[in-house]
């Protein structure tokens, strides 16, 4: 379990449209969810529209759920670096919020050797393309953001692998986004 049910009920009260409160601060709006800094160092997950997709899970729900897989598959993940954030998701008024570590990132997550490209078959491929890589040069042997974006969209199916979703912190890639 991480945050609490007192601090995601908050949360979920706070005016959309304001700042937020002393003690509090929102540090990422993406397109589905506002993430909340609390002042008890968690992120909460805000979602803007609560409805649920055609497997009757909201984005949260699904982000959840996902956390729990791929965090049992911890070890396979280990050898890319990738480790993935416990999420406690709480029912509030009616919604869920999503508790998670705040994980700022040291490093801008993408490797310049990669690009999404159409192949022959008019398929949208993530391919290597030319040795810009220096992904295994910031000091300790770490693996190439682009085999981490691979390994999370084919093993995994996150679908929307870019640097905003990823963070980087001490020495592992972690997936911030689980929603989609
Ligand atoms: N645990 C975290 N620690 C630090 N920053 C975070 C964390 N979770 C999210 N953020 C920040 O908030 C932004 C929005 O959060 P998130 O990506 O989960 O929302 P979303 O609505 O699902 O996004 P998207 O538009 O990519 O679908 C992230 O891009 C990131 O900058
Ligand atoms: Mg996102
Ligand atoms: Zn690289």
């Amino acid at each position: 379990m991480i945050g609490s049910k007192k601090l995601a009920r908050i949360a979920e009260s706070l005016d959309y449209d304001s700042r937020a409160p002393n003690g509090w601060k929102t540090v990422g709006w993406g397109g589905y969810r506002r993430a909340l800094l609390a002042p008890d160092g968690v992120v909460y997950k805000v979602m803007h529209d609560p409805s649920k997709d055609a497997t009757g899970h909201t984005v949260n729900q699904l982000e959840a759920e996902r956390s729990r897989t791929m965090r049992r598959k911890a070890r396979y993940l280990w050898k890319y670096d990738i480790a993935v954030p416990e999420v406690t998701a709480y029912a509030v008024n009616g919604t869920t919020v999503n508790a998670m570590p705040y994980l700022p990132s040291t490093r801008q997550c993408q490797c310049n050797s990669w690009e999404y490209d159409q192949d022959d078959d008019g398929e949208w491929r993530y391919t290597y393309k030319i040795n810009l890589c220096r992904c295994r040069k910031w000091g300790n042997a770490r693996t190439c953001f682009g085999i981490v974006y691979k390994v999370l969209e084919e093993e995994f199916g996150l679908t929307d692998m870019w640097a905003p979703n990823l963070s980087y912190n001490s020495g592992f890639t972690w997936p911030i986004d689980l929603g989609e």
